[in-house]
């Protein structure tokens, strides 16, 4: 895991932790809300999260197994494009060390890889330390009522008396995830279309040129011929891929990141590529049959999927491409 210090262990919970969490919940909260508060902490945390949302969900021990932190989070069921961080903590002697970033960011990295755009997470009026935490991460505060400070609370929200505040962030924001400073590159967000051309990619072991006009894309090394043509009919479907280009096509070739903004959410989604660059942009392929995870992926990135401008920009299928 990402700055995470080194000398703690960082794993999926499962049901054994369920009573080592709850015994340090009074003691890492010192004792907010007094008894009242105390109940209510250890019913936010039944066994079932131990059981039903580990995969999502991480905790962290020092050398000699003692509980270092916790973070208990879900993908929502109803709602595909948010993720929810439902409870988590730091034993107070390890604050301030970045520990509860590192586990937001994990998990931002887990939502992201699976399409999800938004966290949300909430918290009580009077948890300044979570507001100021959730703060610096960038989670925006949702519109409620005027409470202290001109906190926008929600009243009732958890039951009769159970006021909160709501927290969202957006993942396709360059800053999410970070502490609002540079340790997150803000990726370029761009405008992508999905070409109407199925493609096919061969390689020949005959690195001479057919003369035939099929294809999109020559490359030729000393392996042979690696061609990037039409698919056709008797194309089967594991070897069909869509492809997606930019549809402001043209940018310079000094401006870095454009690639890496595609292939890297692509990357984190599990879908794999095959890239052609042009002078203009770049052609980056991906199977046909994960058409709609790449898209999923690309816009829980930030890009916009556009449909193909008939009248000009995104032609790429229209263009041979020679790199020998
Ligand atoms: C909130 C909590 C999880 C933060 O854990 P942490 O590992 O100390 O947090 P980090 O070190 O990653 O801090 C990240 C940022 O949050 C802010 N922050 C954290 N604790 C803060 C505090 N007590 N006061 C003000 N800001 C604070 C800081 O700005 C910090 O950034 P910086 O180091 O660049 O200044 C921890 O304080 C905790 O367990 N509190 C009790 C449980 C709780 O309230 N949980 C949240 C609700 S479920």
């Amino acid at each position: 895991m990402k700055d995470f210090p080194e000398s703690l262990t960082v794993r999926r919970p499962t049901v054994v932790d369920h009573a080592r969490v709850l015994a340090v919940l009074d003691c890492w909260w010192d004792g907010f809300g007094g008894e009242a508060g105390s109940t209510e902490r250890a019913l936010l945390l039944p066994r079932l999260f131990f059981q039903h949302f580990a995969t999502t969900s991480y905790l962290a021990e020092r050398p000699d197994g003692d509980l270092a932190a916790f973070l208990i989070g879900f993908f929502s069921q109803s709602d595909p494009t948010v993720a929810y961080i439902h409870f988590v903590g730091v034993d107070p002697a390890l604050r301030g060390r970045g520990i509860a970033t590192a586990l937001y960011r994990a998990f931002f990295e887990q939502a992201r890889t699976h399409g999800r755009r938004h966290v949300h997470c909430i918290t009580s009026p009077g948890n300044t330390t979570s507001r100021a935490f959730h703060g610096r991460l960038g989670f925006e505060m949702l519109s409620g009522v005027p409470g202290v400070d001109d906190l926008p609370v929600q009243p009732d929200y958890d039951g009769p008396g159970l006021d909160r505040v709501v927290f969202a962030l957006d993942l396709a924001q360059p800053q999410a995830g970070g502490r609002g400073d540079e340790r997150v590159a803000a990726r370029p967000a761009l405008r992508l279309t999905v070409l109407p051309t199925v493609f096919a990619v061969e390689h020949l072991a005959d690195r001479r040129h057919r003369r035939d006009d099929s294809w999109h894309a020559l490359v030729r090394t000393s392996e042979g011929l690696t061609v990037i043509r039409e698919a056709s009919g008797q194309t089967a479907p594991a070897d069909r891929w869509i492809g997606i280009y930019d549809a402001d096509a043209g940018h310079g070739l000094d401006v870095p990141g454009l690639l890496a903004s595609v292939i890297q959410p692509l990357a984190e989604a599990g879908v794999p590529v095959f890239v052609a660059s042009t002078y203009q942009a770049d052609l980056v392929l991906t199977p046909e049959s994960q058409r709609d995870r790449a898209v999923t992926a690309l816009q829980a990135a930030g890009h916009e999927i556009v449909s193909q401008d008939p009248a000009g920009s995104a032609q790429a299928d229209d263009r041979h491409v020679r790199m020998v």
